[in-house]
């Protein structure tokens, strides 16, 4: 079985603990999961409204989605960027 899980997030989530910052992933790319490796660099460049997909090595793939009549989808990002 596969499953696509949906990241907008280029960085990870920053949280305070007993003094520490620990930087939690929320690229979803990460191989230290749930901790931030630094792989989430390789997603600075993917354009909006496009949908990226990356394989067990972290290679990219990208895909475009297209409606019932072949007409492209664009993905709006679920979170703004910054
Ligand atoms: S936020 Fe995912 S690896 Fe850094």
């Amino acid at each position: 079985m596969a499953r696509l899980v949906r990241h907008d997030r280029s960085r990870p989530f920053l949280i305070q603990v007993e003094g520490q910052t620990i930087a939690i992933c929320g690229c979803g790319l990460s191989q230290k999961l749930p901790y931030c490796d630094g792989t989430h660099k390789i997603t600075r460049d993917e354009e909006a409204g496009k949908l990226f997909v990356y394989d067990k090595q972290r290679q990219r793939i990208s895909v475009q989605l297209r409606d019932e009549q072949d007409n492209p989808i664009s993905v709006e990002p679920e979170y703004p960027a910054e």
